[in-house]
């Protein structure tokens, strides 16, 4: 097996994001490292994942988790070498196995050569690869992101008797992109891991590269310019790579970032995924049929990155103040989940470890516009531990079995890089892949039919939305069409039984058939169609024409749907 060439390979994938220290340490040194993961790579295969997504793995201080990066062409020597990467994606290419890693272009680690050389003088040749200034009281408008630790965008530095510029910690200085040198050394990165066999990048924080004055210093055109110009590079040398854009914005802000199909592939959506977990506890499907109503279309090559979590906080930026506290009161009852402006924690202890309502958080997560990203460890329900610092919490060891520290090193306990869960609930003597291998009704089975469903439609990763409405608004019920693929989805967004009536007038005579069991329903007779769902109960079917009625239809649908695209190319 290996990689097919096809150029939006990342529109069908479904992508799993990991931490190399966290995944499986083959050395025993109490952290994960390249050739772990090389060895566990046909268990990722056999979950179903087709991109893995490598948080930074380079040499770095760790005082952000490696994305205060100290070197941008090496390996942290914990994680292995550059020869371990190399076989790493080597090994995943020969499974059919895609890798893209975090590029970390606004800022580097305040131990990187680049600003140790900045700091010994105004005179410096790399004084110029960062923001300096006389006051802090340039780009007022400059919102401070993470609130917990910072009190200012600008730190003091004493030797040169200026303050530099800094979006994230003060010990990650951002990078003057208005310096063309800074604009090629970022380049240059990107070719070198390229080169190396990567298949592409997550793009971090890319909304701050540049600053001006009297803007809030976010998604500024230069930054767009210089996001196209990336584009082209790679487009150029290498095409069949993708760029994933982490662009925390409201829609209508990240849209510029998918330019006319030539800035990024693909861009998360941020905002969905708070109201994903607000839809559920308000039992309501408006908080989603109100986000997608706000999202505008994207070009026809790209794609919308999908998540439930990642090793952040269930950020609440892109939530308003109401919105925000109702989270807060919900999903975060003691102080210590909160970090920053969200809430640490992952995704089944959010969820009280309720089986049903983490299937329907995924069954949205695979079916809704995008490509779904699942975060280490979730798969299993992995929990959490709000009492490390930061958001470590949720970056502790995964758990493979009831192993000494869940299967993932032999090292002696108190070596390893952050504890392993081991609370009744969720430690790995209950929560591990051994077990949950062996068990068919485990969640870790059920993520696997439903990721191996997803995979035979191409209407998921590629086909139109259409919300239906229904006479109950605790149902959230849509289409998603693609060619001759038509796909009804049904979530219960409630903690009770309901029944909906689904019009299904336009399809008279087409059969509904379940997808994971592939049986049959009636036929659409020119009543609604009634069904009852069980608690947080989702339903996927499709809809194949039996009648030559509903031939007909189909072929006058399909003729229609060409019309628009036509519509739209031209
Ligand atoms: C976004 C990353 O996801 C986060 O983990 C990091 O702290 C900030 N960027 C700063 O690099």
């Amino acid at each position: 097996m290996s990689i097919d060439k096809h150029s939006d390979w990342y529109k069908d994938a479904v992508f799993y994001e990991l931490h190399v220290k966290a995944f499986y340490d083959s050395t025993n040194d109490g952290i994960g490292d390249f050739n772990g993961l090389t060895e566990k790579l046909d268990y990722l295969k056999d979950l179903g994942v087709d991109c893995i997504w490598l948080l930074p793995f380079y040499p770095s201080p760790q005082k952000d988790d490696g994305y205060d990066i100290a070197d941008y062409y090496n390996v942290n020597p914990p994680y292995g070498s550059v020869k371990d990467f190399q076989r790493f994606i080597k090994a995943a290419h020969k499974r059919g196995l895609r890798v893209i890693a975090d590029l970390v272009l606004n800022h580097t680690s305040d131990q990187h050569s680049w600003f140790q050389e900045a700091l010994l003088s105004k005179k410096s040749k790399k004084r110029d690869y960062y923001v300096w200034s006389k006051t802090d009281q340039r780009y007022k408008d400059a919102r401070i992101i993470f609130v917990d630790t910072e009190t200012s965008n600008w730190s003091w530095s004493q030797n040169t008797q200026e303050y530099y510029w800094h979006r994230f910690f003060s010990h990650q200085p951002d990078l003057n992109f208005e310096n063309p040198r800074v604009q090629k050394a970022m380049q240059r990165v990107m070719y070198f891991w390229l080169d190396l066999g990567l298949d592409g990048f997550r793009c971090d924080a890319v909304p701050y590269l540049f600053e001006e004055e009297g803007t809030n210093c976010e998604n500024l055109p230069k930054t767009h310019q210089f996001l196209k110009d990336l584009r082209k590079k790679l487009d150029n040398r290498y095409p069949d790579k993708v760029l994933l854009a982490e662009a925390n914005q409201w829609p209508e802000d990240v849209r510029p970032y998918f330019g006319d199909g030539d800035e990024f592939h693909m861009a998360f959506h941020f905002p969905l995924m708070p109201r994903l977990f607000m839809s559920l506890i308000k039992e309501s499907s408006k908080p989603i049929t109100e986000i997608m109503s706000q999202t505008p279309d994207i070009p026809e090559n790209c794609q919308w990155g999908l998540f439930l979590r990642n090793h952040d906080e269930l950020t609440l930026e892109m939530v308003t103040d109401e919105e925000r506290d109702y989270m807060y009161k919900e999903y975060a009852k003691e102080p210590r989940m909160r970090c920053n402006v969200g809430i640490r924690r992952r995704l089944a202890p959010l969820l009280d470890n309720d089986r049903d309502s983490i299937e329907l958080l995924n069954s949205m997560l695979f079916t809704l516009p995008g490509s779904p990203v699942i975060y280490y460890g979730d798969e299993i329900g992995m929990g959490d531990n709000i009492y490390l610092g930061d958001r470590n919490g949720v970056r502790t060891p995964m758990q493979w079995s009831i192993d000494r520290n869940g299967g993932f090193s032999r090292c002696d306990y108190s070596l390893l890089y952050q504890p392993v869960i081991a609370d009744p609930v969720y430690g790995y003597q209950s929560v591990n892949v051994e077990a949950q291998n062996r068990t068919p009704s485990s969640l870790l089975n059920w993520m696997k039919k439903m990721i191996k469903t997803r995979k035979k439609y191409k209407a998921f990763g590629r086909g139109t939305l259409e919300f239906q409405k229904t006479n109950n608004s605790k149902i959230l019920c849509y289409f998603r069409k693609y060619q001759e693929e038509i796909i009804l989805i049904i979530n219960n967004l409630s903690k009770t039984v309901q029944a909906v009536e689904v019009k299904l007038d336009d399809y008279r005579g087409f059969r509904l058939i379940e997808l994971t069991a592939e049986n049959d329903l009636p036929l659409v007779e020119d009543k609604p169609y009634f069904f009852t769902l069980p608690p947080r109960g989702y339903y996927w079917f499709k809809l194949v024409p039996v009648t030559e009625e509903a031939y007909e239809t189909l072929q006058e649908m399909q003729t229609e749907a060409e019309h628009e695209t036509e519509k739209v190319t031209n």
